[in-house]
């Protein structure tokens, strides 16, 4: 078995059986933190509304239910099926399932390439998966980001910061790997405690000017 796939193995085991104890893991669902954090993110999107957003390691989909009324569409995608089967049924108790295709991808190997019928996002959303990425898949990650997204599209990234097992890397690598990419413009980027936010865009306008009064 090669490193990689024995890698992938031990992710598979590992959240199959986290999915596999609870249908909310991180408690994403009921504590106010999550709660919080989600509002943030939305709250910093330079956006209203997005055509097509994309949200891989959707996990139960409590994000994606939340992102899912800012947006046209959506592809919701993880690379654990029980955690698909939980999102579907998410956003189809929030009255949202039409809006959102969901796939099982493992990243990344599996991102979706913009030709044959798949459109460039003009929202990218990860959010507490790229630390499970170790630095050649991340970077390989950060590449497709950029091939993917539309003009003046924006990557948002959140992550907690503390230590755990399974991290291969700290959040603050994790945001570096998009700092300096060219054609990139971090327009924000929210630090606490406990986790990292940050917005690029090709698109290097703030809000107001975006809104034609600055
Ligand atoms: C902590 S949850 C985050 C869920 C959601 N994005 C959020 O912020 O609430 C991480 C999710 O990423 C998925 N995941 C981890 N590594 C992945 C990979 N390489 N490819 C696809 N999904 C992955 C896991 O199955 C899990 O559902």
């Amino acid at each position: 078995m090669n490193p990689s796939s024995n890698m992938d193995e031990q992710r598979n085991t590992y959240f199959a059986r986290l999915y596999h104890d609870s249908a909310d893991p991180w408690q994403v669902r009921q504590r106010w933190y999550e709660e919080r954090k989600r509002a943030l993110l939305l709250a910093c999107l330079p956006q209203q509304h997005y055509r097509n957003a994309y949200e891989p390691g959707c996990g139960n989909g409590e994000l994606t239910a939340a992102l899912a009324q800012r947006c046209e569409r959506m592809l919701a995608t993880d690379m654990s099926e029980q955690a698909l089967q939980l999102a579907q049924r998410r956003l189809a108790d929030a009255g949202l399932g039409d809006k959102v295709q969901f796939e099982h991808h493992r990243l990344p190997q599996d991102w979706p390439r913009p030709g044959l019928g798949i459109e460039k996002f003009d929202l990218i959303v990860i959010s507490e998966i790229a630390y499970y990425l170790s630095s050649e898949e991340l970077a390989q990650v950060a590449e497709q980001c950029v091939a993917s997204l539309a003009d003046g599209g924006s990557i948002v990234l959140c992550h907690w910061r503390a230590p755990f097992a399974q991290r291969m890397q700290s959040t603050a690598c994790v945001h570096a790997a998009f700092q300096s990419i060219a054609g990139l413009h971090q327009l924000l980027r929210h630090e606490e405690a406990d986790f990292l936010l940050g917005l690029w865009s090709g698109d290097a306008r703030s809000v107001a000017q975006r809104e034609g009064f600055a």
